[in-house]
């Protein structure tokens, strides 16, 4: 009987034990309802720095979105356009982006049409301008991106690669770029968009000339070229819940990781537009995290925008608004997630304008950098967070 009673309190502890350890945020053990040990664990997404903050809290409402997020030890970043009219020109663009961004990301000159403009040479000039500045202003830097069926060069899209050329090719590029800017960049987009809506492979070069295998040689060369980069599948469309395309691509990640393919994070896209309703709502993307981040991932919000269909007009950027806020506040509050980044800083300069005839305006500031009532709304998602941490802190928890 004794040693019935003693046989059962070991087991007690071992199940405790399991389940603890499985919670997300905890470095290892597996997880509930998955059979393998993910190869990483996050840091989770619950710090406050609260040296940081002001005695008298309302002052947050007139601070900068970078100081914000710096309290709470989160990201909140932009793609940089690297242009005539934008960066490094435009004095009021590189003010406002340094005041408000504490993460960029290169809007197009990380891709292979820029870096490998030329089959005989690498050009690095354009990205290694955006990772100096962010250096310079205490920004990360996400890398964008290294394999994807769009932006290659011509001359790269008129070969006809064996599968072993293929490979070749594609290792070299990786590991290349990522060992040019190895302890620079802390996290890529190794793979983009490699799934369709129906949940199929997208067909594009690799996928032609290499065949399935193409995203685990991404990301195996990925991480051989820099072993601490934080390494991430990018996609859009992952927010809708259950979709075939976020089935496809969660059931992907699942194989890949219990692989033991160094996959660190999923990139959720984030372009929505009004015409299709805008973001989903926060529980929605709250469950599409939570999927992920049960697989041990890191989730990241990594291009946001809200199209507004013309004309703008009050009504409609308040349901823009509402949309930035469903994406943030279901961000900020999530263990597992610890960036969101817009597509951009104004809507004088934004891939809507010329990809999606008929709507326009997508981002926090008007063309004239002003604050729109999305830049409020996630100014104020901000807020509630740092509130939400400093209670939870209150009370113990
Ligand atoms: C877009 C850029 O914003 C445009 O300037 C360019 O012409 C096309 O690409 N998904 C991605 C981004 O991963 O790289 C795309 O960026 C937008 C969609």
């Amino acid at each position: 009987m004794l040693r019935r009673r003693f046989l059962w309190s070991i087991l007690v502890v071992v199940i405790t034990v399991t389940l603890l350890t499985g919670m997300p945020g905890c470095r290892s053990g597996n997880l509930p309802d998955e059979s393998f040990t993910p190869p990483y664990s996050y840091v989770p997404n619950t710090g406050l720095q609260k040296d940081k903050l002001p005695e008298d809290l309302s002052e947050l409402a007139e601070w900068p979105l970078r100081d914000l997020a710096d309290v709470l030890n989160f990201h909140v970043g932009t793609a940089v356009a690297y242009t005539a009219q934008t960066f490094p020109n435009s004095e009021q663009y590189v003010e406002v982006l340094t005041r408000e961004f504490n993460a960029v990301v290169a809007e197009n000159v990380m891709k292979w049409d820029t870096i490998r403009r030329s089959e005989s040479s690498y050009n690095f000039g354009p990205g290694d301008a955006i990772v100096n500045f962010a250096e310079e202003n205490g920004m990360m830097v996400r890398g964008h991106t290294l394999a994807w069926h769009s932006q290659n060069p011509s001359w790269l899209m008129g070969k006809n690669y064996s599968r072993e050329e293929a490979i070749q090719v594609l290792e070299d590029y990786i590991k290349t770029v990522v060992g040019h800017w190895k302890g620079r960049i802390k996290e890529w987009d190794v793979v983009n968009e490699a799934i369709d809506d129906n949940g199929k492979r997208r067909d594009s070069i690799w996928q032609r000339w290499i065949g399935d295998d193409w995203i685990e040689i991404a990301f195996r060369a990925a991480h051989e070229a820099d072993p601490d980069a934080l390494l991430f599948y990018n996609d859009y469309n992952l927010e809708f819940l259950n979709s075939a395309k976020q089935n496809a691509v969660y059931d992907l990640l699942k194989k890949l990781l219990a692989k033991g393919v160094p996959i660190h994070g999923v990139g959720f896209q984030g372009h929505f537009g009004l015409e299709y309703g805008g973001a989903p709502s926060k529980a929605t993307i709250k469950a599409s995290i939570d999927r992920f981040a049960k697989l041990g991932l890191y989730v990241q919000f990594t291009e946001i925008d809200v199209r507004i269909p013309k004309d703008v007009t009050p009504q409609k950027l308040q349901e823009q608004a509402n949309s930035y806020r469903n994406i943030f506040s279901a961000a900020l509050e999530h263990p597992a997630c610890n960036a969101v980044l817009v597509w951009g800083i104004h809507d004088g300069h934004t891939w809507v304008d010329y990809l999606f005839p008929g709507t326009t305006a997508p981002l926090l500031f008007d063309a004239e950098f002003n604050p729109k009532p999305a830049y409020d709304a996630v100014r104020e998602c901000l807020i509630a967070e740092i509130e939400r941490r400093l209670k939870a802190e209150e009370n113990g928890q």
